[in-house]
C-alpha cells in the first residue's frame, strides 16, 4: 500500500546482532532515520566507505546527507555522551545542523545520578545482579515512570525552574545514596546538575524539537521513514529473559511507540541476527558454548562489546528464539550476519550448529519456555549440525555466488525460524551485504 512506508529493524536474540548496518544499509532512500528506544547502552560500528563510525545514541543515517536522523521521545539521552558524539562526528566531516539532527524535547535526559544508581543497584542486587551496562539507563527510565525524570525540553526552561525540577527528582535518591555504605559520595548537590545542564543546553537547544510534527509531515508524503531499533527481543522488558533484561521495550511495538508511528504505517519489519548467538550480561542463554568453542566463536567474531569492551558469551545460533521473534516481533524477513565468521568457525571447529528445537520436561518444543524459575530446568538444545565450514569470496554479489555449505546454513535458518533471509551479511563493511 502507498501509505506505508516505515522500515522497523530490529535485534532477534540479545543485541549486537549488527542492527546499526542494516538500519545504516536501509536508509540509503530514506528521509529520516530514527532511535526510538533504549540510550547510549547500544553501540554500533559501521563500516562506510571504508571509514569506521562507532556510535551510541545517533543513528547511523547521519552519515549521509540528505538524511534526517531524529532521537524520539522513547530514548533516554546523556547529554554529555550526545556532545560527544556531535564532536566525534563533525571531526570526521559530517556536518551536523538542526536539518540533520533534531531530538524530542520529551525525550528523557540520564545525569550523573542515574550511573550511581545503576551501580548502587547492582551492588546491592550481589549474585543477583543484571550486569548492566552502567550506563545509567535502568535508573532513568524509572525517574521517567515515577514521573520525576528530566526531559530534553527542560533544557529549555530558566534556571530556577531546572533547578525545582532536580531538586525534587534527587530527594528520594539522596536518601538512599546516604543509607547505602560507600555510596555516601554520591549524594547530589542539585546546583552541579543544574550547572552541567545549562552548559550543555548551549550545545543541544538547537536540535531540541516537537518531533511529532516532522514524523506527521513525513508519513504524509510518504517519505521512507527507518527505525534502528536497540537491544533485541531477549532484552525485552515484557517479552524478554526478566529480570535479566534491559529497561525499555525493543521489540518491534515498542520501537513505533517510542517514536510516535501507528502500526499501518509499518511497510517492513526486518529481523537482525548473527549466524552465531551472543550476549553480554546475566540471563538465559541455551545455545551458549561456555568452553573452548565459544572461545573460539568469540575470537572469530570479534565478539567484545562495543560499548563496555566486556568479552561477550557466545554460543550456536538458536532458531526457537527466531521463531519466537517472528510473531511477537511481527518479523517480514531476516538480515543474517557474520555468514563468513560461521564459516570460519566451521574450518577451525570441524562443524557448525544450529539450534532447531529444545528438549524441556521429556518433550521436544519449538517455543521459549518461560517458566524455567518454576521447572529449574534449562531447555537442551537440539542441533543440526553442517560438517565443516565455508570460507565466503569477499567479492561475491549474490547469492549464487556462496559456498554450498553456506547455502545449505541459510536454508536451514529459514525452515526453523520459517523466516526467509533476505539480507546476508560476511563482512563488517556496508558493501559486503547480499541483497535476495
Ligand atoms: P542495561 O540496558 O544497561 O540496563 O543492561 C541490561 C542488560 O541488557 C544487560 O545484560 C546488558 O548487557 C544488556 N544490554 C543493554 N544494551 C545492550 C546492547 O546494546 N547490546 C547488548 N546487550 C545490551
Ligand atoms: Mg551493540
Amino acid at each position: 500500500m502507498k501509505d506505508k512506508n516505515v522500515t522497523v529493524i530490529v535485534g532477534c536474540h540479545w543485541g549486537d546482532e549488527g542492527k546499526g548496518r542494516a538500519a545504516f544499509f536501509e536508509s540509503k532512500d530514506a528521509s529520516i532515520v530514527v532511535r526510538s528506544t533504549g540510550g547510549n547502552n547500544a553501540g554500533h560500528t559501521i563500516v562506510y566507505k571504508g571509514k569506521k563510525y562507532a556510535m551510541h545514541l545517533i543513528p547511523g543515517g547521519i552519515i549521509r546527507k540528505n538524511v534526517l536522523s531524529i532521537i524520539g521521545p522513547g530514548v533516554v539521552v546523556d547529554t554529555d555522551v550526545l556532545i560527544d558524539e556531535i564532536k566525534m562526528l563533525k571531526e570526521a566531516g559530517i556536518n551536523i545542523t538542526p536539518d540533520k539532527l533534531a531530538i524530542s524535547g520529551r525525550a528523557h535526559l540520564i545525569l550523573p545520578y542515574h550511573k550511581d544508581l545503576d551501580r548502587l543497584q547492582e551492588v546491592l542486587k550481589g549474585d543477583a545482579k543484571v550486569g548492566t551496562t552502567g550506563r545509567g539507563i535502568g535508573p532513568a527510565y524509572a525517574d521517567k515512570t515515577n514521573r520525576i525524570g528530566i526531559r530534553a525540553y527542560d533544557l529549555l526552561l530558566p534556571e530556577e525552574e531546572i533547578y525545582a525540577k532536580v531538586e525534587l527528582a534527587v530527594e528520594v535518591h539522596n536518601r538512599l545514596f546516604k543509607a547505602v555504605s560507600g555510596f555516601e559520595e554520591c549524594v547530589v548537590n542539585p546546583k552541579e546538575i543544574v550547572n552541567k545542564l545549562v552548559e550543555n543546553a548551549k550545545v543541544l537547544r538547537e536540535f531540541i524539537v516537537n518531533t511529532d510534527k516532522i514524523i506527521s509531515k513525513a508519513l504524509e508524503n510518504n517519505d521512507k521513514i527507518v527505525i534502528e531499533g536497540a537491544q533485541a527481543y531477549r532484552l525485552d522488558i515484557d517479552h524478554g529473559d526478566y529480570p535479566m533484561v534491559t529497561s525499555s521495550s525493543p521489540n518491534t511495538s515498542g520501537t513505533l511507540s517510542g517514536i510516535g508511528i501507528g502500526p499501518r504505517y509499518v511497510d517492513k519489519v526486518i529481523g537482525v541476527t548473527k549466524a552465531y548467538c551472543s550476549r553480554v550480561g546475566n540471563g538465559p542463554f541455551f545455545t551458549e558454548e561456555d568452553n573452548e568453542i565459544g572461545d573460539i566463536i568469540r575470537k572469530l567474531g570479534h565478539e567484545y562489546g562495543t560499548t563496555t569492551g566486556r568479552p561477550r558469551r557466545c554460543g550456536w545460533l538458536d532458531c526457537v528464539i527466531l521463531k519466537s521473534a517472528k510473531t511477537t516481533m511481527g518479523i517480514d524477513y531476516l538480515c543474517l550476519n557474520h555468514l563468513d565468521t560461521i564459516g570460519k568457525i566451521g574450518n577451525t571447529i570441524g562443524e557448525v550448529k544450529v539450534c532447531i528445537a529444545y528438549e524441556y520436561l521429556n518433550k521436544v518444543i519449538t517455543y521459549i519456555p518461560d517458566d524455567i524459575e518454576i521447572t529449574l530446568l534449562k531447555p537442551t538444545p537440539i542441533y543440526e549440525t553442517i560438517k565443516g565450514g565455508w570460507r565466503v569470496n569477499p567479492k561475491c554479489k549474490s547469492y549464487d555466488d556462496l559456498p554450498i555449505k553456506a547455502k545449505q546454513f541459510i536454508e536451514l535458518v529459514e525452515k526453523y525460524s520459517g523466516l526467509p533471509v533476505k539480507y546476508i551479511g560476511f563482512g563488517a563493511d556496508n558493501k559486503d551485504t547480499i541483497v535476495r
